[in-house]
């Protein structure tokens, strides 16, 4: 069902910061950078080779990703696995009585997108993705 690793997100406090330290250092190529203003965030997608990695800093204190930050500090926030169908995915996984935090998909950069709870998860959220045609 979860077909293989898309990406991995980390949490960062400065997106300049941490692209300078990935790209940079690390030698990763920058593929996108985008603002997500409904979820209060800009991210930063790099070539991973066989998957990529999502930089993502919050751009107001009162996001989800700010308050990640403040209890938990940088590093990594979940672990996105892409799904054919993610309709189906999500009841399978309603019906085995895991915990979602997205009943339903929504819009993400990428295609749809629902995040399972890291409590159902042992401690790592799992976005699920179905990709754009
Ligand atoms: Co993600």
């Amino acid at each position: 069902m979860l077909t293989r690793i898309d990406h991995v997100g980390i949490v960062v406090h400065d997106l300049d910061a941490s692209l300078k330290t990935y790209c940079d250092d690390l030698g990763f190529r920058l593929l996108q950078r985008v603002s997500i203003p409904e979820q209060m965030v800009e991210a930063a997608f790099l070539d991973a080779g066989n998957g990529t990695i999502e930089l993502i800093a919050p751009t107001d204190e009162s996001s989800g990703t700010a308050r990640f930050l403040q209890n938990r500090g940088e590093g990594t926030h979940h672990i996105c696995f892409e799904v054919d169908d993610i309709a189906a995915a999500l009841e399978t996984l309603r019906g085995q009585g895991l915990r979602l935090i997205d009943e339903t998909p929504r819009q993400g950069v990428h295609g749809l997108v629902a995040f399972v709870h890291p409590k159902a998860t042992h401690g790592t959220m799992i976005e699920l993705l179905q990709k754009h045609e």
